[in-house]
């Protein structure tokens, strides 16, 4: 019987705290403008993937929790796969005969979120992370993650981020090749482990405008967008850069909603134009606003990617206050387990008997 190789690797989800909006080459998919995010826990949103490589698979395939997908019907995951082959490729070339040919063998790719998928999160970012990462594990790939990063966004832009932990930054880069368009670590988890994320799924629908869709259209029609990239994002970045290092939560919650505001602004801006809020979000992003206004100081951030869904940033032991007001302001309905409505990361919510 052949041989299969296997390698299995979880990654997470990361938000973004300054937005990735806009290519400047849409098949390397190279940003207009440099992006930074917090990296979620593992346990909570991210992606397990098992990639396996033997000479006796007919091709490559792909199972996405559970069923099967048309490998061929994705250019990036095509992409992707072709460029961790091609390091493979290299290191095998080096190794003048003394490796398995792993590069020349099919691979099959079973991957499965830890999320529902239809929760309406964020899932490419964990599953080209998580591909990727696995990828590298199985050709035994000497590159740093930061050097992977390269390979997830070529997958998916905000994927690159997914492939560190903490705070990551995502460098634009100037070269036409995409060599410099890469992920790097800011700092550390531990750097500040106060810091607190809380999704709030407002609704697990699908979105109507998808990422790759509505930015496209926002670098083609948005005045506003040009501006953002030339003046307001590269501002942002350093200032951002310099409130992690200081682990000034004001300066990082008050950058993390501008920003989330102005992408959503230039999503308006864009035409047709683009909405991903609906009422519940910009009533959760008031009442952020109210309760900043209450304790006297910004103490919670809110962000919303392409999507009605907000992520709360707050530090320990202001989330704990900010839970408990939400709780009261968006009752669970009758006919949902305190448990199913709410993920409860305090458990507040467990009755004193139980
Ligand atoms: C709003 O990474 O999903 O979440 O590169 O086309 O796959 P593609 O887009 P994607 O876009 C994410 C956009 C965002 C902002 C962000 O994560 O920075």
């Amino acid at each position: 019987m052949a041989p299969v190789y296997e390698a299995t690797v979880s990654a997470p989800v990361n938000i973004a705290v300054i937005k990735y909006w806009g290519k400047r080459d849409p098949t390397l998919i190279l940003p207009t403008n440099s992006s930074l995010s917090v990296t979620l826990s593992q346990d909570h949103l991210s992606t397990r993937t098992t990639v396996r490589a033997s000479p006796d698979f007919g091709g490559d395939r792909l199972w996405l929790n559970g069923a099967e997908e048309d490998v061929g019907a994705s250019r990036r995951l095509a992409n992707a796969i072709a460029t961790a082959r091609g390091l493979r490729a290299a290191l095998e070339d080096q190794a003048g005969g003394g490796a398995v040919p792993l590069s020349q063998w099919p691979v099959h790719v079973c991957s499965e979120n830890n999320f529902p998928t239809a929760a309406g999160l964020a899932s490419s970012a964990s599953g080209y992370a998580a591909l990727v990462s696995a990828l590298a594990a199985l050709y035994e790939l000497p590159q740093s993650a930061s050097e992977l990063s390269r390979v997830a966004r070529v997958g998916s832009g905000s994927a690159c981020r997914s492939m560190l932990g903490g705070f990551v930054a995502w460098h634009a880069g100037v070269a036409a090749d995409g060599s410099d368009s890469l992920a790097e670590q800011v700092a550390a988890r531990q750097h500040w482990p106060e810091m607190q994320a809380l999704v709030l799924v407002v609704s697990d629908q699908k979105k109507a405008v998808s990422s790759t869709a509505g930015m496209q259209t926002t670098v083609e029609t948005s005045a506003l967008f040009a501006e953002r990239v030339r003046t307001v994002v590269p501002a942002r970045m350093a200032a951002m850069q310099r409130a992690i290092a200081e682990r000034d939560f004001a300066a990082f919650a008050e950058i993390t909603m501008k920003d989330s505001n102005q992408f959503h602004a230039v999503c308006l801006d864009t035409y047709p134009p683009i909405s991903y809020m609906n009422d519940t979000s910009r009533a959760i992003a008031g009442l952020v606003h109210a309760f900043n206004a209450a304790v006297g100081r910004v103490a919670a951030a809110y962000t919303y990617d392409a999507g009605p869904n907000a992520v709360i940033y707050a530090l320990e032991p202001d989330m704990r206050a900010l839970v408990e007001l939400l709780a009261y302001c968006f009752p669970r309905p009758a006919d949902t387990a305190p448990e199913a409505f709410y993920p409860d990361p305090f458990g507040l919510f467990e009755s004193p008997a139980s």
